[in-house]
């Protein structure tokens, strides 16, 4: 239960846990680099344990030491076959990641998640590793894991990928490293582009041009010292209390604010948010420290190229329009649907649940902001960003919050509501 007592506002400083889509991609191209890959600030979250937990089935050796990762790389060709099916929890990233580098491993691998992931959609990868001459079947014929991965010669194609997603693009990218030519993934929208980054950083080649990646197959890729940003993804929440809850001063250290990810800080100051990056340092992955002080917060329209930058940070964003003026629309995000849950129906019930005016559509949502909020028991569906996301919302509402599932923050930010009370005075 949760009650905001917050006349006072929320004040401090906060550093939020490293970058979960870059603590997962350190892993896997450590696996299958040569040498010793060394991550700190890595992402103890239970979606980046997954993948070191399949990483370590597949033969690699990983030290979790209490400052950091070491990933006893093997190469290219060093995993060897597992005993038991891959575990890939509640994660997407590993589900799909790994599934582009099994598609060409000597060995049948059997690969499964929880039942979130037993219901998302698997077909998008499918389909260009199938191109490629990956053999792979989901166990179930529904398109989803469990996926019998019996890896095959790959052949280098050019795909044109119909969703903005990072996760198929690096899947088809990584299964690119081991083809008979180069690779190409086109999206209609630019997803983050970590992967590319980061294969370039470890020895491959990379190009890309606007919305298209390139890859050549069968480079030398060797192990890095990894130090990995804080997670936007989580510091959205703090972005949203310290802008949404009055008398509020909240100082985010190191954040990663790489440009396909730093759509939640473009939408809050065109919001009218009162944010300020300070120390900013562009050396490879960029970050910044980010101060936000309370502010009055307008609707706005986000759509379009912006929404895969901030994909992850609807449900916060949501959030923020229901304490703006004025309405908000959120459109051309039709992927909330198929996220760790339905997040555009579970944002509209649980939204409606504490007096807030939220359309559901196809494609987003429409939320007219400025109603007042009231406290109510908000379902989480086991899906950590709506569980951070009302823990904000309780703070703006009158009376208390009860959120079920609360514990499957530890997902992305075991530390989240520690975290939150170190802030309240
Ligand atoms: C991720 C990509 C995004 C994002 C997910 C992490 C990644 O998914 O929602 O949380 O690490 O590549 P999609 O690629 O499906 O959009």
């Amino acid at each position: 239960m949760i009650s905001n007592q917050l006349t006072k506002g929320l004040h401090g400083e906060v550093t939020v846990p490293g970058d979960k889509s870059i603590s997962h991609r350190a892993v896997m191209f450590g696996a299958i680099a040569n040498g010793l890959t060394q991550v700190t600030n890595f992402l103890q979250g239970a979606d980046c344990l997954s993948t070191i937990d399949c990483f370590r089935k597949l033969g690699i050796n990983i030290e979790n030491t209490a400052d950091k990762i070491i990933v006893h790389g093997k190469g290219l060709h060093g995993l060897s076959a597992p005993s038991s099916t891959l575990d890939a929890g509640n994660s997407g990233t590993t589900t799909r990641l790994i599934s582009g580098i099994l598609a060409a491993q000597p060995f049948v691998t059997t690969l499964t998640g929880d039942s979130s992931i037993q219901k998302r959609p698997m077909k998008r990868i499918m389909e260009p590793l199938s191109m490629m001459g990956a053999d792979i079947i989901s166990l179930n014929g529904n398109d989803c894991a469990p996926l019998q991965i019996t890896g095959k010669p790959l052949r280098g194609i050019h795909y044109h990928s119909k969703v903005a997603s990072a996760q198929v693009k690096s899947a088809i990218l990584l299964a690119g490293l081991y083809a008979d030519e180069a690779t190409k993934v086109t999206e209609p929208v630019l997803s983050r582009n970590h992967s590319e980054i980061m294969l370039r950083y470890f020895g491959a080649d990379v190009h890309t041009e606007g919305t298209t990646a390139l890859i050549q197959p069968h480079p030398q890729l060797n192990g890095q010292s990894v130090n990995v940003p804080g997670d936007i993804s989580s510091a959205a929440y703090f972005i949203a209390a310290g802008l949404c809850v009055p008398h509020s001063e909240i100082l985010i250290k190191n954040v990663g604010i790489n440009p396909t990810r730093n759509g939640i800080i473009k939408a809050a100051i065109a919001m009218g948010g009162n944010i300020t990056l300070l120390n900013e340092n562009h050396d490879g992955e960029p970050t910044a420290d980010i101060l936000v002080k309370s502010s009055d917060l307008h609707g706005i329209t986000i759509e379009g190229d912006m929404i895969p930058t901030l994909i992850d940070e609807i449900p916060i964003i949501n959030i923020m329009a229901v304490v703006a003026n004025g309405t908000t629309i959120i459109k051309d995000a039709a992927e909330l649907k198929v996220k760790e849950s339905d997040r555009i129906t579970v944002m509209t019930e649980n939204l409606r649940a504490m007096g807030a005016e939220i359309t559901a559509a196809e494609d987003g949502m429409v939320i007219e902001g400025g109603k007042p909020l009231h406290g109510a028991i908000i379902d989480s569906y086991a899906d950590h960003r709506i569980a951070m996301s009302f823990a904000v919302a309780s703070l703006l509402a009158d009376g208390e919050t009860t959120i079920k599932g609360r514990d499957c923050v530890t997902i992305s930010y075991p530390s989240f509501y520690q975290d939150f009370e170190t802030l309240r005075r």
